[in-house]
């Protein structure tokens, strides 16, 4: 059976749905991937962190969605406590073999109002993570903003959608560089903007909750997700600029852009819903990444979106294009696309409605799961491989959501993976310059969508122990004897 949802429910609905269908899976060691292939797992701040209040943190737009509601009344006040528990966490990774962990900075944290003096405390609490993960030969990859602007510029002028801040956002990633580059040598500017907009600027089902719609307090969702989206790639490329200039010929890392993407499938072979998933590619895809590759919007979004699309002068495209060093993708699943007749699309003008098309996401799965169908990554791969020049790729995320509810058992998730990493290997095989996989996450912490109530860890926390002890579940002893020297088959 196929449930039939329009663009705007696509995310809600990824909670809701799933099909076990696991394909990929072969035997396969960590040894089989290329030399330098480098395996770990991640999480973000705000989703770990806690200590929301501590040592002259401010919130995040992330903190104010949480506080209005969002989550029924969680938050991530405390979350998984990572503030005060790193060591345990780096120790947790030791012990699951992790050769590196992705992470992001909370700029409130770093820079408390989001601009201005340095929070002492701040630089103390991420010098001591990267020093942790770096004693234990884990190696840190850090994203500069992950979902958590600070408030602070979201009230003072609107945030991603006022030019202001490219300059706030570049001087802020100076300070991480000047802070952490000489340890830290895997940068990301930016986690999945296309969702965070998407969410925060077209539906507004996610932080900031800007949008056209009754629900949201402002916003304009024919135009912000533009504005957003251009400011967004013009403050990363300044920080790539920035470091290029300044930091890369001492500190010799790389920087990169992060993308969420799906497997795309047409409904049928008509010619209609064969143009609706070029469509739909255009605008998650190629609207963010063709202009990193090729210096501009893609022509399918400018004849649709017409003078709403914001244009890059030449100095802002040729700073644009080649910024970026790597793509992270953050990879869960795939979707099927089918043509919207525009005379059925509501009077609203947005995003979703320039993309015009039905998305049917199967729910023949258990409840809160993703359908595993991990030919979409392969595809997604070999897209990036044949249509951008084969970028160097990180699976920045990839991994099995699951619901909450104690059990320690989630053989479901130890599939997902090995169907996922299975995958990866034959897209490299295949000639993909994927250089790294990541799983999501290390720990369960406050979900985007669900707050508490799912969870992709390969760690449970208990949430009602002061502690917040964590316990290992299948997955993790699965992944770490994966990633063990000398380990065997799978
Ligand atoms: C993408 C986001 O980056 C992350 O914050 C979220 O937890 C996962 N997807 C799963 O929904």
């Amino acid at each position: 059976m196929k449930m039939k949802i329009t663009l705007h429910l696509l995310l809600l609905s990824c909670l809701f749905s799933s099909s076990p269908l696991v394909s990929g899976v072969g035997n396969f060691t960590r040894d089989d991937f290329p030399a330098g292939f480098i395996f770990g797992a991640g999480t973000s701040a705000y989703q770990v962190e806690g200590a929301a209040f501590e040592d002259g943190r401010t919130p995040s737009i992330w903190d104010t969605y949480a506080y209005i509601g969002m989550y029924g009344g969680a938050n991530g006040d405390v979350a998984c406590d990572q503030y005060h528990k790193y060591k345990e966490d780096v120790r947790l990774m030791s012990e699951t073999n992790l050769e590196a962990y992705r992470f992001s900075i909370s700029w409130s944290r770093l820079i408390p109002n989001g601009r201005g003096p340095v929070n002492e405390k701040g630089l103390q609490y991420y010098n001591n993570l990267i020093d942790e993960l770096i004693s234990h030969g884990i190696e840190p990859h850090v994203t500069l903003s992950h979902s958590d602007l600070p408030q602070a510029l979201e009230d003072e002028y609107q945030g991603w959608v006022n030019r202001k801040i490219v300059e706030d956002f570049t001087a802020y990633a100076d300070e991480c560089f000047k802070a952490f580059g000489d340890r830290v040598v895997h940068w990301t500017t930016l986690n999945e903007p296309n969702v965070f907009i998407m969410g925060g600027y077209d539906e507004g089902f996610l932080p900031p909750m800007h949008c056209s719609y009754i629900y949201c307090p402002s916003g304009n969702s024919s135009t912000e997700p533009y504005i957003a989206g251009h400011y967004m790639l013009l403050a990363h490329a300044s920080a790539v600029n920035l470091y290029r200039t300044k930091y890369q010929p001492t500190q010799h890392g790389t920087i990169g852009f992060n993308m969420y993407t799906y497997g795309l499938a047409p409904y049928s072979n008509s010619t209609e819903d064969l143009a609706a998933v070029e469509r739909l590619r255009a605008f998650y895809i190629g609207w963010l990444i063709n202009p990193l590759i090729f210096g501009d919007y893609p022509d399918i979004m400018k004849n649709i979106v017409g003078t709403r699309l914001p244009v890059f002068t030449e100095d802002e495209a040729n700073q644009v294009k080649g910024s970026a060093d790597f793509i992270g993708l953050n990879h869960y699943t795939t979707i099927t696309i089918k043509d919207r007749d525009n005379s059925s699309k509501n009077a609203i003008m947005s995003f979703s409605n320039d993309i015009g098309v039905s998305v049917i996401f199967p729910d023949n799965a258990p409840p809160g799961q993703f359908p595993v169908l991990p030919e979409g990554l392969y595809n997604v791969l070999e897209h990036f491989k044949q249509f951008y020049g084969n970028p160097p790729i990180y699976i920045h995320e990839n991994g099995q959501q699951m619901i909450r509810n104690g059990t320690l058992n989630d053989t479901p998730r130890v599939e997902y993976f090995q169907a996922f990493i299975g995958t990866v290997l034959d897209a490299i095989r295949n000639g993909s310059n994927t250089i790294g996989y990541f799983a999501w996450t290390l720990l369960d912490g406050l979900e985007l969508l669900s707050g508490y109530k799912s969870g992709f860890g390969l760690y449970y926390v208990d949430l009602d122990d002061k502690e917040r002890s964590r316990y290992p579940k299948y997955s993790q002893h699965w992944y770490a004897k994966f990633l063990q020297k000398n380990r065997a088959v799978i």
